[in-house]
């Protein structure tokens, strides 16, 4: 999937006040307190400013603009094997919503489904967003939908864009795509271009022709001689997470996105590396950890089912129902937010508020319950 972003996603329901807003910098997608300078900086700015603008008695700002409801497929291109890249604009031809690097929209798809995806276009083009699509066999069925539904001309409708993997633009970074994880990252390494920063990156995939955006890749290369390296799986061997990691100038930061496998290598190799900070976005589900076997109970069949220790609540309601919705399996989109009516929820989500937890609601794609506890859901 896809996914990215420098502004706070879009805060839950119910939040987004003044008296909300925490002191520290917004966490990461996994609910980890990050330590960047420029997101330290916009939560102080939000403390301060938006208490002056939300005051009790004065009139409310209008809501910012967000993207139109509904965007036209401008292009559609196959940018590598099972790879199509979307170019979106607005049918009136307006400037669309500005963006930063990592940002993403969600696709509202025809069948209902909602699924996000990166912008892996030029921030300062504000006529047109792009996106590209892997299509994933025996997946959840959206990228599946994109493939076999839009075409050039096709309207669809969009929401966002928000950023859940802000770029901070540190002084030497090292950016590492695997495959279609590139589409965030190629924002970055134009923004790291245009800002003069120290950085490199690297795009690893299975073979050439898996790896999309290998053209502008190849001349973002020639205007800046050994800053990008594309490495390939039949050509170059299976990629090694430290030395991947060894690409990074001392103190710098690594932003990677790719695989599960991927991800998990360079985590388990950071530590031992000279870099200082590391940002990853998924765009699979992480898989369960520290799971208990535990049951929901669906209040309104009165229907029981078992969670293994292994799955997620998200997994097994899909199994009985595959229209559950859900997005970004990561529990910070918040569709697939079920309202609990007893029992006791283990939250692993990190975004929703004490406020909403007391009212019941829990974010089924990774928060769970305690060994043997029955959750009862409105469902
Ligand atoms: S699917 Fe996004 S929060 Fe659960």
């Amino acid at each position: 999937m896809s996914r990215h972003r420098t502004a706070e996603p879009a805060p839950p329901p119910g939040a987004g006040t003044a008296p909300d807003l925490p002191d520290a910098a917004p966490p990461d997608l996994y609910g980890r307190q990050r330590g960047d300078r420029y997101l330290r900086f916009l939560s102080r700015f939000s403390s301060l400013y938006l208490p002056v603008v939300t005051r009790p008695g004065r009139p409310r700002q209008a809501p910012p603009r967000t993207a139109p409801p509904e965007l036209l497929v401008a292009e559609r291109r196959t940018v590598a094997e099972d790879v199509v890249s979307l170019r979106l604009t607005a049918p009136d031809g307006a400037a669309l919503p500005r963006w930063q690097p990592g940002a993403h929209i969600d696709l509202l798809l025809p069948s209902g489904r909602r699924r996000q995806y990166s912008l892996c276009g030029d921030p300062a083009d504000r006529s047109a967003y792009r996106i590209a699509v892997r299509r994933i066999p025996g997946g959840g069925g959206g990228s599946a939908e994109v493939h076999e539904t839009l075409r050039t001309g096709s309207r669809i409708t969009v929401a966002g864009p928000r950023n859940a993997f802000p770029f901070a633009a540190e002084p030497a970074v090292l950016l590492i795509a695997g495959g279609i994880g590139i589409t965030p990252v190629l924002p970055m390494a134009r923004e790291a271009a245009r800002s003069g920063l120290d950085w490199r990156l690297v795009h690893c995939g299975r073979t050439r022709s898996s790896l999309p955006f290998g053209e502008e890749l190849r001349a973002l290369a020639d205007r800046h001689p050994g800053r990008v390296e594309i490495r390939t799986d039949d050509t170059d061997g299976v990629p090694d997470a430290a030395a991947l990691l060894g690409r990074a100038a001392a103190g710098a930061a690594v932003y990677c996105c790719g695989p599960a496998p991927m991800l998990d290598a360079v985590r388990a190799a950071f530590g031992a590396s000279g870099a200082a900070a590391l940002h990853f976005e998924r765009f699979t589900a992480a898989p369960v950890t520290g799971g208990r076997p535990f049951e929901l109970a669906l209040r309104r069949s009165g229907t029981v089912l078992s969670v293994p220790a292994d799955r997620t609540a998200l997994d097994v309601l899909r199994d009985r129902d595959p229209a559950t919705a859900y997005s970004c399996r990561q529990g910070f989109c918040g569709v697939c937010t079920v309202r609990v009516t007893a029992g006791t929820v283990e939250h692993r989500d990190g975004r929703l508020t004490e406020r909403e937890k007391a009212a019941g609601l829990m974010r089924v794609c990774v928060s769970r319950a305690p060994e043997g506890e029955r959750l009862e859901l409105d469902l």
